[in-house]
C-alpha cells in the first residue's frame, strides 16, 4: 500500500469547542493580540508548541497505575532509568521536571562566568540558562548540506577553539534537532566529526537530545538507511558524554525530562542540586507515573511505523502550502512547518512584527493558534533610549503535536494559510504597547498598526519558496 496511515486509533477523544470569527476578534482583542494570553479552548487547531502537547497510548496511560509514588528507590525510577540506559547508553540518569530544569542544574555545575558554551543553535531556555551562569551561548549553524541544515559548523567550531583555548569552554552542545533553525536534522557524519573534532580537545560533548527519534529518523531516511534507527541513536550518544532531554517531545510525555552521564563524580556533583530545587534523585520533580510514561514513551518515538507518519504528515502540510506558494523553510523537518513571515507579508518592516501579524491573522481566520519566531521573541527595547533591536528572521512556526491531529485537520489549516495568502497584502503590522524586560513574546500586549503599508500598498508577483 502507497498510503501512509495513522499507526493508531482513538479510544479517547478531547472535544474541539467552535467559535466564530466574532468571538475570536473579541478574544484576541482581550489577550493584547498575544496568542499566549488567549484560553485553550477558544483556540480551534493548536500548533503553539509539540511540547508536552502529545497524545499518550494506552500503553502509557495505563502505566499511571503501575507508578510506583515512594519517595525514594521507586521501582518507576529503575524501570525509567533502565531505558535510558538501553536506548542512550548512559549509566547516570537523573530525573528532572522538564528540559530547562536538566540545562539550569548541568550549566550550574559546568559553566562559570567568562566562559563559552558553543552548540549548532542553542534553544532559548538553554541560552538563558548559559548566561545567567554569565558565560556565553555561542552558534555555529551551518546550513550549507540542504537535507542537514541542522549541522553544525565544524570549522567554525575549530576557529574558535584554536582562538580562545580549551579553558574557555567547559562544554559544547549540539540540539538534536535544530529547533531554533527550523528544526533541521544534523547527519550523522557531521555528529560524528564533532565529537572527534572537540575528543581531540578534550572538551565534553552534551547533547540536547528533545527530538533525538525524529533526527535519527531523517539520518536514516536521508544519509544511512542501512541502519536501524535504534543503532543511529546507538551510534549518536555513544560519542557524547552526556545529554539533557526534555521528554515532552519525543518521550511522548505530557511533563518531564532528565539529565544523562558516564561520569560518576559529575553525577554525584549534579545530585545536590537536583535534591535541593527538583526533588530526590529517584524521582527528580515527577511522580513515579510520569517516569512510566516517559519509559514507554521513548520506546514508542522510536518505532518505524510512527516515526513514517511523523515524517509524512509533516510533509503532507509541508507540500500543499509549498504548491501553493506560501513561502516555507524547505525541507521541513518533523516536528514544525515554518513560515517565512516576512516573505508573506514583504510590505512589513520587522519592527512591524510581520510574524506576529501573521499568528494574529490565522487566528482570526480559522482558530489556529501558531508561534512567532521573530523580532517578538528575539527582539529587544533599549529602556533608555526606546530604540528596538530586530532579528534576522521572521518565521511563524507550525508546530505539530504528535499522535493528535490527522489529515482533515491538517486540510484545514492548508485552507486557512491559503485564505489569508490570499489577502496578505490587507494585513497590517502591531505595535507592541507592553513588555516585559525579558522573554517578551510571552506577556508582551501589541494593537494594530492602522497604517502599516510602509513600503508598498499591496504584493504582487510570486513569493516562491527558499532553502533552509
Ligand atoms: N531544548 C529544546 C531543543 C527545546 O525545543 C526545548 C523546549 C527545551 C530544550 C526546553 O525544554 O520546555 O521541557 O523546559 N521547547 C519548547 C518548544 C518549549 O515549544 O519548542 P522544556
Amino acid at each position: 500500500m502507497k498510503t501512509v496511515i495513522e499507526p493508531f486509533r482513538a479510544k479517547v477523544i478531547e472535544s474541539i469547542k467552535f467559535t466564530t470569527e466574532e468571538e475570536r476578534e473579541t478574544a484576541l482583542k482581550l489577550a493584547g493580540y498575544n496568542l499566549f494570553h488567549l484560553k485553550a479552548e477558544d483556540v480551534i487547531i493548536d500548533l503553539l508548541t509539540d511540547s508536552g502537547t502529545s497524545a499518550m497510548s494506552s500503553e502509557q496511560w495505563s502505566r499511571l497505575m503501575v507508578g510506583d509514588e515512594s519517595y525514594a528507590g521507586c521501582s518507576s525510577y529503575f524501570r525509567f532509568k533502565d531505558t535510558v540506559s538501553k536506548v542512550l547508553g548512559f549509566e547516570h540518569v537523573l530525573p528532572v521536571h522538564q528540559g530547562r530544569a536538566a540545562e539550569r542544574i548541568l550549566f550550574g555545575a559546568l559553566v562559570k562566568p567568562g566562559q563559552h558554551v558553543l552548540s549548532n543553535t542553542h534553544f532559548d531556555t538553554t541560552r538563558a540558562n548559559i548566561e545567567s551562569n554569565g558565560a556565553q551561548a555561542i552558534d555555529f549553524p551551518d546550513s550549507g548540506n540542504r537535507e542537514f541544515c541542522g549541522n553544525i559548523d565544524l570549522r567554525a567550531v575549530k576557529r574558535f577553539i584554536d582562538e580562545h583555548g580549551r579553558s574557555s569552554i567547559p562544554l559544547s552542545m549540539i540540539t538534536l534537532t535544530n529547533n531554533s533553525a527550523g528544526g533541521q536534522p544534523a547527519s550523522l557524519e557531521n555528529i560524528l566529526a564533532y565529537a572527534a573534532l572537540l575528543k581531540s580537545h578534550d572538551i565534553p560533548l552534551f547533547i540536547d537530545a528533545a527530538r533525538f527519534a525524529e533526527n535519527a529518523w531523517l539520518i536514516k531516511r536521508r544519509e544511512r538507511p542501512e541502519l536501524s534507527v535504534l543503532d543511529i541513536v546507538r551510534q549518536i550518544f555513544e560519542v557524547s558524554d552526556g545529554c539533557m532531554m526534555s521528554a515532552k517531545k519525543d518521550g511522548l510525555s505530557n511533563m518531564g525530562g532528565f539529565i544523562a552521564c558516564r561520569e560518576a563524580d559529575l553525577c554525584d556533583s549534579l545530585k545536590q542540586n537536583l535534591i535541593l530545587t527538583e526533588g530526590f534523585p529517584t524521582y527528580g520533580g515527577l511522580s513515579g507515573r510520569d517516569l512510566e510514561c516517559i519509559a514507554r514513551g521513548i520506546n514508542e518515538a522510536l518505532e518505524d511505523e510512527y516515526l513514517l507518519y511523523r515524517e509524512k504528515s509533516t510533509l503532507y502540510l509541508a507540500q500543499r502550502l509549498n504548491d501553493a506558494g506560501v513561502p516555507l523553510i524547505n525541507p521541513p523537518g518533523l516536528h514544525a512547518v515554518y513560515i517565512d513571515a516576512a516573505k508573506f507579508l514583504p510590505h512589513l518592516e520587522p519592527r512591524e512584527l510581520p510574524g506576529q501579524a501573521l499568528v494574529c491573522a490565522l487566528y482570526l481566520e480559522a482558530g489556529i493558534r501558531a508561534c512567532e519566531i521573530g523580532t517578538l521573541m528575539f527582539g529587544r527595547r533599549d529602556l533608555q533610549s526606546g530604540a528596538e533591536t530586530t532579528h534576522s528572521a521572521e518565521l511563524v512556526r507550525l508546530a505539530l503535536p504528535r499522535r493528535v491531529y490527522s489529515q482533515s485537520h491538517y486540510d484545514y489549516v492548508i485552507e486557512a494559510v491559503c485564505n489569508v495568502f490570499d489577502r496578505r497584502s490587507f494585513l497590517k503590522g502591531l505595535r507592541i504597547v507592553q513588555q516585559p524586560e525579558c522573554l517578551r513574546h510571552f506577556s508582551a500586549r501589541m494593537e494594530p498598526i492602522e497604517n502599516s503599508f510602509t513600503h508598498q500598498s499591496g504584493v504582487s508577483g510570486g513569493v516562491g519558496n527558499y532553502e533552509c
